[in-house]
């Protein structure tokens, strides 16, 4: 996912963008570039790393303005080199542009410019914006900018400096998050608030259609048709502070994370978990509370391991809830052409809340007639404002590209909101209560687990030269068979498939050869011993079996090669615990393998492309 940072102030742009940029890598990309108005325009791309580009402009002139942006690339239209790097500079005015989205209707858009007498060096969409703008400019860039967003459809978060108007930052907003920092007499643009927090405390985000002019004096905010127009919501408090996205002492934002799990939860849970009254609260959802008790499917929606979440929340409504529930890769849910029921309830999942496969299911769900309800962690972002409804995870920042808390926050604000419907349906308060004192205790359990931390590593480096590996799990705990292969692929580039259990004699037992490992999810729970089961048909194979058990269990030792322990639970609550060991093995095998684990290749964290 490309990264935006732009400044207008009194400081100097350059270290103050860089610095942004550096704080933006964590989204994915694989070059950079920066725009400095220093006198005249100044721009300077590489491919690469953005230290690659700090070092390119080492003793170079021309870029100690006070306004400038930056941009980290992740490619769509074009491939990674320095041309299609953005900005992207005009031919005519002396202006730059940096973009994130797509612009649908760029082929068209180049032609009418080239026609114009315009000349393109890139084969970006971006580049034609900044043309565009230039064919437009009449001395205003504000009123170019919005001429031409007029003309363009698609997505577009963008930032745009023009030479002639050198108090001027112009930034625009449509489909792509885009939030405007203020500080005293300065203001810091960026896609997300990491780039921006050690700036300024105050900050909004834009809304679809917003254009803002920015000088020092102070920024005006209009539409397309330069209508002025109020902030929605207004100008809001920061809640993410620097140490939150800061690494401190560890080495990697995923190891991170993934120890800041249990408390991740508490704040997750806080405030949220009423013992005594055995009721969950969820203010998030108190506006809809009539329209939930006539609730009658719930089609939950995410790609990746929110999807994997989600799968765990489908089973959870069903079990303690006794709603019909189903999961839906939002990617085939958009364009099935779905039957959306009556009283049917879309929940979107989503940590970034900008995977647009997720966007466009909840926008489809919607048109049907559903009601849209959230479980999302970035406050304001682009699936949060569309939805009726949600509850945000409140477990922090995740910088990592590999999602680990948020996986947690997700399982456990589904958790919630399955109690929260089963209180209206079957479940006592008692019941409520019990299952309250269950979750209370996750946050513990999940810190016995991490000292298991070592134990896990050694255990890894016996398979970590293995190319294939299985993940199997039932019932809840299939989903996390799935993750627990995600997490695998994702930054150790091992191939992994996870899969039911049972599924394993329809096919993939056939992959089994000698030492093979297979990773079973075997805790304590209603199919332990068809678990068990299917544990000894991999070791009938000379499969090697890494077993995930419940503490006590004196018989997993005698099938397993090696067993990582999970303290006991309700079988409900498990997934919560049987990742964690799953998540510090895909982490100890990057490492070993020597991967870059917080910005693995090809990936980005968050999918807000098609
Ligand atoms: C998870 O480790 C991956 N980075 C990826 O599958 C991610 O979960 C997926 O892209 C969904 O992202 P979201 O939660 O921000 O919507």
């Amino acid at each position: 996912m490309c990264g935006i940072v732009a400044y207008i102030g009194h400081k100097q742009a350059r270290p103050l963008i860089l610095e942004g940029l550096k704080r933006l890598e964590y989204r994915g990309y694989d070059s950079a570039g920066i725009a400095v108005i220093d006198g005249s325009l100044n721009i300077a791309r590489a491919v690469g790393r953005v230290s690659v580009l700090e070092e390119q402009l080492e003793g170079r002139r021309g870029f100690s303005g006070t306004i400038g942006m930056g941009h980290t690339r992740w490619a769509t239209h074009g491939g990674v080199t320095e041309v299609n790097a953005h900005p992207h500079r005009d031919d005519r005015h002396g202006l730059a542009v940096i973009h994130n989205g797509i612009i649908e209707n760029y082929a068209a858009l180049k032609t009418y410019l080239q026609d114009k007498g315009h000349t393109f060096s890139s084969q970006t969409d971006t580049e034609v914006i900044s043309m565009l703008i230039s064919e437009l400019y009449e001395g205003d860039l504000e009123a170019a900018v919005q001429a031409a967003l007029r003309e363009v459809t698609g997505a577009y978060a963008i930032a745009v400096i023009c030479e002639k108007e050198p108090d001027t930052l112009v930034v625009a907003r449509k489909g792509s998050p885009l939030i405007v920092g203020i500080g005293d007499g300065e203001y810091i643009v960026a896609s997300d608030p990491s780039a921006i927090v050690a700036h300024a405390a105050q900050a909004f985000t834009l809304d679809d259609y917003n254009v803002v002019k920015i000088t020092r004096d102070g920024f005006r905010t209009s539409n397309l048709h330069n209508a002025q127009v109020t902030l929605n919501p207004k100008i809001e408090q920061l809640e993410i502070d620097l140490a939150q996205i800061e690494l401190g002492h560890y080495r990697h934002f995923m190891q991170k994370e993934i120890y800041e799990q249990p408390q991740a939860l508490r704040n997750c849970c806080g405030g949220r978990l009423d013992r005594k009254e055995g009721r969950v609260v969820l203010g998030g959802l108190s506006s809809i509370s009539k329209e939930l008790s006539k609730l009658r499917r719930v089609v939950l929606t995410a790609q990746g391991t929110a999807l994997h979440a989600a799968m765990i929340g489908r089973y959870l409504m069903e079990d303690l809830a006794k709603i019909p529930a189903q999961t839906e890769y939002a990617s085939e849910f958009r364009y099935r052409n779905p039957v959306v029921e009556e009283g049917t309830a879309v929940v979107a999942v989503s940590q970034s809340g900008e995977t647009a496969d997720t966007l466009a299911a909840l926008h489809e769900a919607r048109e049907r007639g559903a009601m849209a309800l959230g479980v999302i962690n970035v406050v304001g972002s682009s699936i949060s404002r569309e939805t009726d409804a949600g509850v945000y995870l409140r477990v922090g920042p995740e910088i990592g590209v590999a999602s680990t808390k948020a996986f947690t926050g997700q399982v456990a604000v589904l958790t919630m909101i399955t109690m929260f419907l089963a209180r209206k349906r079957y479940m006592s308060a008692d019941q409520c209560s019990d299952l309250i004192g269950e979750m209370e205790a996750l946050p513990g359990k999940i810190e016995r687990i991490l000292e298991q931390d070592d134990r896990v590593r050694r255990v890894t480096e016996k398979y970590v030269e293995r190319e294939n590996w299985l993940f199997l799990g039932r019932g809840y705990n299939y989903p996390t068979a799935l993750e627990g292969a995600l997490k695998l692929k994702e930054i150790s580039y091992i191939h992994a498939e996870g899969m039911p259990a049972a599924e394993m004699k329809h096919g993939p037992i056939a992959l089994i050869n000698e030492g093979m490992p297979a990773v079973f999810i075997a805790n304590r729970g209603r199919q332990y011993e068809k678990v068990m089961s299917n544990i000894q048909e991999v070791r009938a194979r000379k499969g090697h079996v890494i077993a995930v058990a419940t503490e006590g269990d004196d018989r997993i030792t005698k099938y397993a090669e090696d067993v990582l322990w999970i303290p006991d639970v309700p079988e409900p609550l498990s997934p919560m615990l049987a990742v964690v060991p799953l998540q510090l093995m895909a982490y100890h095998a990057a490492v070993l393998r020597g991967h870059d684990v917080d910005k693995p290749r090809n990936l980005a964290k968050s999918v807000t492309v098609e």
